[in-house]
């Protein structure tokens, strides 16, 4: 799925905040947990260390400041938000749905809310659907949120996944603006590719399965994270008329330093418009993007008028990419 609504209202973030939990797991003390060295992680994905959710912590307590954050950030209440997406593959629960929970902690009381499953891309997804929404006069202003507590979910005697993931969220206030704002989407999904990362016990198939870890074939995630990244975003490019050199910001999905020196070789993009903090989050699946965002906020990066091309990718396979002529002032 590719394009952008054509009723010329123009959509933009107006706020953002994240939050991730306080402890913090580095490479040394998962060298004691099981056979693996930091020598090896840093080679291999240059993650350090990340962030783990304490036993009582779940998605929408870890999603919760992120929007706080957010909302204070765009100068706006909760009872002014009329639609919250959840991006998550870790919510509180299966229903009620992270997003009506965190509606209500919010005192969002006039919110559409639900949650949103796209693996690692649900981000990306839920923006554009977000835009859409708004854009097509379905909302006035909504909250979207990425985030998950893979922690939970993880095997924690298997070496070839723990040492990949960390936990965390993001959230951003998305608004008609005067100007610029989001150009288009692209988004794209590959269910044939589903077997290389998938989470055995979690649903109505093989509900009974004892083992309820992630699974993944690394080097099959490895080979299409590479092509999409690129491909997906040189499609959005071509549509919007754009090229690699009018883009300031670039946030890929932070699965790898890899994958991201790869993608930004292969698009063509000087390293100092690349955003990454993997190295002290790890991949914190559909909270990765809003946690670069709100990084790159944090550090002056994103100035008004800037263009910010996003493109994230995971389970299902899904991909996602979205162009952001950054901009805060509101529409009239
Ligand atoms: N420490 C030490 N050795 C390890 C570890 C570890 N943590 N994990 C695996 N190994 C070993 C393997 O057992 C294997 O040993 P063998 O050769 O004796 O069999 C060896 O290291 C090489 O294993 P590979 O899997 O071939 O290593 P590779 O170079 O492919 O790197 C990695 C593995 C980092 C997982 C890589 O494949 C990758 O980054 N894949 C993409 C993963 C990803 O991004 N997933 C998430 C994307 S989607 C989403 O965000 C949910």
């Amino acid at each position: 799925m590719i394009g952008t609504a054509s009723n010329g209202r123009t959509i933009s973030i107006t706020g953002l905040g994240c939050h991730v939990p306080e402890r913090v797991l580095d490479n040394a003390e998962l060298e004691r947990l099981v056979d693996t060295t930091d020598e090896w992680i840093m080679e291999r994905t240059g993650i350090r260390e990340r962030r783990i959710a304490a036993p009582e912590e779940a998605m929408s307590d870890i999603a919760l400041p992120a929007c706080l954050r957010a909302l204070e950030n765009a100068g706006v209440e909760a009872k002014d938000i009329d639609l919250l997406v959840m991006a998550t593959v870790t919510p509180d629960m299966s229903f009620p749905s992270t997003g009506a929970i965190l509606a209500d902690r919010l005192g969002a009381a006039d919110a559409a809310a639900y949650d949103l499953s796209a693996g690692c891309t649900g981000f990306m997804y839920a923006l554009a659907q977000a835009y859409g929404m708004l854009a097509g006069g379905l909302a006035q202003r909504a909250l979207v949120v990425g985030g998950d507590v893979l922690s939970k979910i993880l095997d924690w005697d298997d070496r070839s996944t723990l040492v990949l993931f960390g936990d965390g969220a993001g959230a951003v206030v998305m608004e008609p603006v005067a100007g610029g704002g989001f150009l288009g989407f692209e988004l794209g999904a590959d269910g044939g590719g589903g077997v290389h990362l998938w989470l055995p016990g979690s649903g109505s198939r093989h509900f009974d399965e004892p083992e309820k870890f992630v699974k993944m074939n690394g080097r099959e995630v490895f080979k299409f994270a590479t092509r999409i990244l690129v491909q997906s975003a040189e499609t959005l490019m071509e549509r919007c008329g754009v090229t690699i050199d009018d883009v300031d910001v670039y946030i890929p999905h932070q699965a790898n330093v890899r994958i991201i020196d790869h993608a930004t070789k292969k698009l063509g993009i000087p390293s100092e418009r690349v955003v990454v903090n993997v190295d002290r989050y790890g991949n914190t699946s559909s909270g990765s993007i809003p946690l670069a965002l709100a990084d790159a906020a944090a550090d002056g990066r994103l100035r008004d008028g800037e263009l910010v091309l996003m493109t994230g990718m995971g389970a299902g396979l899904t991909w996602g990419s979205a162009l952001l002529e950054w901009t805060k002032e509101m529409a009239a």
